[in-house]
């Protein structure tokens, strides 16, 4: 079957009909048999979407373990970055789902993985085939801590809406309780109030999305973002805040990737905030930077409809993008309520905050990254 699976994901490297071959697998397979490979098929372009895998192709895939699974570029530089810190003796991965995190760990450590659910782990055991020096441990990785030097865990949400460390498998506050040294993954959006004191964290992203937190103990209190970018990483650090600043037609307004804003690394540097409570940066033009879209204000008028009417009907932007920031507005509602353009070109209306006034910024992107 595994070889079947290999032709069929080397004869159609993207999406097909699956109906279509359904009917043909179902001649010389069991319906049993011709599902798992339509669902391996399948799962496997999304993977290839997702850039899951540094090599999908011979893996095996559970749906739900595949979309929490770790991106492996993100999950290289966690690996390099654990064996910089936990350098030598057992590394013990709990929850290690169908090893997004283990393929790459199993490159550079002594390691340990284990996993509770039986058809995640049935994957993972296929997918470290290649890594038969992996101690693969079926059930909860708590009772598999025996020798452990240091440990990993990417704990998976229990529900949807649980913000709390309970409502996390496993739970963050039992594995810190170890005092082990440890890396934990977990959600960009978390509290940093709630963390042990003097831990790293490492906010992520990675195809403009702030994917993941990662949490170093022991630490010394910094916080970086991470970005990654054409096959590099970029880094900054947790920085003071720039002061506010004034705003003017001919400026730069610069909108920083997501990790950077989390981070508070306040990129590009040279920026000033245009709000205290925005992280949108100000420049002279010509600030260009990796870390922010940024954009030409043209002109910055007043933000109510009839004004943002008239301010398009004089710049006729097609296509029109709006986007937001610190202000209460549906774009795509507004976008109905305001003319369509024809000839100006590509144009950006900005709403948002300067100075704690709602404004709108008429802009052309610009296109340095
Ligand atoms: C978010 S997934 C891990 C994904 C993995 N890092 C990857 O990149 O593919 C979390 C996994 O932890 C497993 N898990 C949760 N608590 C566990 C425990 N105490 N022992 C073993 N596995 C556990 C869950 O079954 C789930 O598969």
């Amino acid at each position: 079957m595994h070889s079947t699976l290999l032709q069929l994901r080397q004869q159609f490297p993207a999406p097909i009909d699956l109906a279509k071959l359904g009917q043909q697998l179902r001649k010389e397979h069991s319906s049993q048999e011709a599902i798992w490979l339509l669902q391996q098929l399948d799962m496997y372009w999304d993977a290839l979407r997702l850039q899951a895998f540094r090599d999908p192709l011979p893996l095996w895939y559970e749906a739900q373990a595949l979309q929490m699974g770790s991106r492996w570029p993100l999950a290289e530089r966690r690996a390099q970055k654990m064996q910089q810190r936990f350098p030598t003796g057992l590394l013990v991965e709990i929850g290690a789902g169908i090893g997004g995190d283990s393929l790459e760990l199993a490159r550079l450590h002594q390691l340990r993985s284990c996993e509770k659910d039986d058809l995640r782990l049935q994957c993972l055991t296929h997918n470290l085939q290649s890594f038969p020096q992996v101690d693969v441990r079926e059930g909860d990785g708590l009772t598999h801590l025996g020798g452990a030097a240091s440990l990993y865990a990417d704990p998976a949400r229990r529900n949807a809406h649980g913000r709390q460390w309970h409502n996390l498998d496993p739970d963050p506050s039992q594995l810190w309780k170890l005092g082990l040294p440890s890396c934990l993954k977990l959600s960009p959006g978390l509290d940093e109030s709630t963390l042990p004191p003097d831990c790293d964290i490492d906010y992520v992203s990675h195809q403009g999305v702030c994917k993941e937190a990662v949490v170093w103990l022991p630490g010394s209190g910094q916080v970086s973002a991470w970005l990654y970018q054409d096959g590099h990483w970029l880094t900054s650090p947790r920085r003071q805040p720039p002061p506010v600043g004034r705003l003017e037609p001919s400026m730069w307004i610069h909108e920083p990737d997501p990790a950077a804003i989390r981070a508070q690394a306040w990129e590009p540097q040279g920026g000033w905030r245009v709000d205290e409570s925005l992280a949108l940066l100000a420049s002279p033009p010509g600030l260009t930077s990796d870390w922010a879209q940024s954009f030409e204000v043209l002109e910055i008028g007043d933000s109510d409809l009839k004004s943002l009417v008239k301010l398009q009907v004089k710049y006729d932007f097609q296509p029109l993008e709006i986007k937001k920031r610190g202000f209460d507005v549906e774009p795509e509602v507004l976008r109905k309520k305001l003319p369509k353009g024809k000839s100006g070109g590509p144009g950006v209306i900005w709403l948002t905050r300067l100075e704690g006034r709602h404004r709108a910024l008429i802009c052309r992107r610009l296109d340095h990254r």
